[in-house]
């Protein structure tokens, strides 16, 4: 179905920079650009749109896009015809001034403007270029859906925006106030990939266990055959149930959103994973109230037990500040200790990165570069180790993992994931295809990745 002018039949390049929901975006703008007769193009070299969708997170995460985009700008000289965009977070934190900071840059889309992209396209090819939309921020009531054909595992939205405004944090303010999607349209969206073939669901929020909290999603009078009476626990209960759904993912957790039912609803669902992505940002009581975390270390501690008691199996994962303003060598310290007492299979560390207009921002730097280059090293060595033992102790177990495809190192043999997250290699065997869930008998690990050997099929 071609809903729009583009008869010549352009092909676009879509680059992604940020997180899972900006992975989720771009498939979105890929399926709606699809629609509108567009093709997608894998190699850059051989578009004629080059559209990135960009991160704001830190400095270096813009300082990425910009390069990206300014590379891409300056080639077209060699490329006549082609046009470059730049859509998402970024866009919508510099809006119009943009354009200045990349010369000659089309057209550009913030973070709930990505529906207007095919007509912004057309009229740039038109001649009406540059263009700049960012739109309101206020409140999102849909978000744009939409993924590629064959899907294996899909990121599906479920809630939208954030309203807790951690202090250092510019995700608020680039997508807007938290919304919770309707379960009846999250529901649909998983049932029309299911249908299509999808096996894997991962539910996103940027602090996805406040789905539910601030907008009805289930109907009144709705009951959940397992009882549950929180928003989220029903609909992991209700996504489970979409025949074709074998594994439902959900993702960034928060400590204040790891109820009693929720760790319920992990154990009991059929095909919720036994992993969880918790960042905790901090150790230090200090520091989490300065950042403004809503909890203290063992607060986050008090989720971890509780959702471990459940799920005796759950791999945690997590997300860690070093050099926050005032972060001590003691604060750093009590982060070091929470690590290990949490357990965690891995943990991305980042160097603190003031953000125009946060509240942090306007606090002193005072973290010297070399002490946040220390401490971001330390806790990775100690991340290393960490996950080596965790990942050690898999040793001579069996564990369950949805085949994704050959892999990408040695073509003959097959890669998956766990439940867990993990990364499985094992040799292939003529009955096992991709989507199959199968049992592999881990025999040797590394710091990232399982290796084992095939021991049976349970679904196929
Ligand atoms: N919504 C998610 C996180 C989204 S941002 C959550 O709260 O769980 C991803 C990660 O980037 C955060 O967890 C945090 O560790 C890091 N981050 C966010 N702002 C940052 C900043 N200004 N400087 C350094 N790291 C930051
Ligand atoms: Fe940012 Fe905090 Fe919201 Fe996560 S929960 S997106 S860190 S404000
Ligand atoms: Fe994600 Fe970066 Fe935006 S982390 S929400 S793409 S600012």
């Amino acid at each position: 179905m071609t809903e729009s002018s583009n008869q010549s039949g352009r092909t676009v390049h879509i680059r992604t920079y940020g997180c899972q929901m900006n992975v989720r975006d771009s498939e979105a703008i890929g399926a709606l650009l699809v629609r509108h007769g567009y093709r997608l193009e894998k190699n850059e070299a051989d578009a004629d749109v080059v559209l990135v969708n960009t991160c704001s997170v830190r400095g270096k995460a813009e300082d990425k896009a910009l390069g990206k985009l300014r590379l891409v700008v300056a080639d077209k000289v060699t490329r006549p015809g082609r046009k470059v965009g730049a859509a998402g977070c970024m866009v919508q934190r510099l809006g119009a001034t943009i354009l200045k900071k990349v010369k000659g840059l089309d057209f550009a889309a913030g973070t709930h403007r990505l529906s207007a992209l095919p007509a912004m396209i057309d009229a740039v090819y038109a001649g009406r270029g540059p263009l700049v939309d960012t739109g309101e921020l206020e409140q999102e009531a849909e978000s744009l859906t939409g993924h590629p054909d064959g899907t294996l595992s899909a990121f599906v939205n479920i809630l939208l925006g954030c309203d807790r405004h951690c202090a250092y944090c510019i995700v608020p303010a680039v997508r807007g106030r938290e919304w919770s999607r309707p379960a009846e349209n999250v529901l649909a969206e998983v049932q029309a990939l299911a249908a299509q073939g999808c096996r894997e669901i991962t539910l996103l929020g940027q602090s996805v266990i406040s789905y539910g909290l601030k907008n009805q999603v289930w109907p009144d009078g709705y009951h959940s055959p397992k009882e549950f009476l929180e928003p989220l626990p029903r609909l992991l209960e209700a996504v489970s149930a979409v025949p074709g759904v074998r594994r439902i993912r959900f993702t960034s957790g928060h400590p204040s959103g790891c109820t009693a039912e929720l760790a319920r609803a992990m154990a009991e669902v059929p095909g919720v994973c036994d992993h969880l992505h918790l960042p905790v940002q901090s150790g230090s009581d200090a520091v989490l109230k300065r950042m403004r975390r809503g909890y203290t270390a063992e607060d986050y501690l008090g989720a971890v037990r509780r959702l471990r008691k459940a799920v005796p199996t759950l791999a945690l994962t997590s997300d860690v500040i070093v050099g926050f303003p005032g972060e001590s060598e003691a604060d750093f310290d009590a982060t070091r200790r929470l690590m290990d007492e949490a357990a965690f299979d891995n943990a991305f560390i980042f160097k603190y990165s003031p953000r125009e207009g946060t509240p942090a921002a306007a606090w002193v730097d005072d973290v010297t570069d070399e002490d946040k280059a220390r401490r971001n090293r330390v806790l990775l060595e100690d991340q290393d180790r960490r996950g080596q033992a965790l990942n050690e102790a898999t040793i001579g177990r069996e564990v369950s993992v949805l085949v994704e495809g050959p892999s990408l190192r040695n073509k003959e043999r097959w890669a998956g994931r766990s439940s867990t997250n993990k990364i499985v290699i094992f040799d292939p065997s003529e009955s096992v295809h991709v989507g199959d869930i199968v049992t592999v008998c881990i025999g040797r690990v590394g710091p990232q990745v399982l290796y084992g050997t095939l021991k049976g099929k349970s679904y196929s």
